[in-house]
């Protein structure tokens, strides 16, 4: 018997793994966080499977759920949304389940920030703007922010910024960034990324906070120049005399492997 905890994506219900998928099918067992993960991937479960959402419970209850389905031999699909290695609450009970000597399994999934990038058709990391993507939040009400975590600290950086968890608090997220990466940045709010209703405003730190008017909770705000999508160099990779592994060049290249011939 195994735990399987399950990356469901961001909400479009064939945004999930094929072997996702498979073991939903496959579990008699099913816990699934109601708040985000699309009811439609709830269709996988085989005939009888008991189904329960976990959005009501505590963490004691949804372990006790587990530890029956251990006590009865029972395979548990365990969906979270998106990927489970960021704001997932998996580490929790991954802990209490190790203490119990259940067995787990972690498969991945589509991340809320790479289908709201996709949404927007971006590349977060433009050679020149951007080399590094900042997966962060503001402080929530059961969440404090470890010391050195701040938007500033982060927005000191000049990386693209993809902020979770606080869209209603985006005029403090202005007030934090705007110093350091000036008030015309471009900045990109996704609601709903993949969803049937998904939402893309296009702004800059200056103007967001009227265009975003309304939009709360499942929203992801997104900062930095590579949202411009413009203003970038190539990247060395694909050009014509840049001599790599994959595509030597000229009579003397630094990789002369005679199995990746051109
Ligand atoms: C509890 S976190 C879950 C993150 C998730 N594990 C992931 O991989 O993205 C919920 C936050 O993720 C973001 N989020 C999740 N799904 C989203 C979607 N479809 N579109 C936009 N933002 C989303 C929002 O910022 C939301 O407040």
């Amino acid at each position: 018997m195994t735990v399987h905890f399950i990356g469901a994506g961001p909400g479009a219900p064939d945004l999930i793994t094929l072997r996702g998928r498979d073991l939903i099918a496959a579990c008699p067992v099913c816990l699934y966080a109601g708040s985000l993960v699309p009811p439609a991937l709830l269709a996988h479960c085989p005939t009888g499977a008991r189904i329960v959402n976990t959005a009501a419970l505590s963490l004691d209850q949804i372990i006790n759920e587990m530890a029956q389905a251990h006590a009865a031999g029972l395979d548990v699909a365990r969906l979270h949304s998106g990927d489970l290695s960021v704001w997932s609450a998996m580490g929790e009970q991954l802990r209490r389940l190790r203490a119990l000597d259940i067995p787990v399994h972690v498969v991945p999934g589509v991340p809320s920030f790479a289908a709201a990038a996709a949404a927007l058709q971006a590349e977060l990391t433009l050679p020149g703007l951007a080399q590094s993507v900042v997966l962060t939040r503001t402080p929530g009400r059961a969440s404090a922010m470890p010391a050195g975590e701040s938007l500033t600290a982060f927005g000191a950086t000049g990386a693209t910024l993809a902020i979770h968890l606080s869209i209603h608090a985006l005029d403090r997220v202005v007030a934090d960034l705007t110093p350091h990466y000036g008030p015309d940045c471009p900045v990109a709010v996704v609601w709903r990324a993949s969803w049937p209703d998904q939402r893309l405003i296009r702004a800059t730190l200056a103007t967001i906070q009227a265009q975003a008017q309304g939009i709360d909770r499942t929203a992801l705000i997104l900062v930095g120049p590579a949202l411009a999508g413009e203003g970038f160099d190539d990247s060395r990779l694909y050009a014509a005399d840049y001599d790599r592994r994959y595509r030597p060049i000229g009579p003397d290249p630094r990789f002369p492997d005679p199995r990746f011939p051109e």
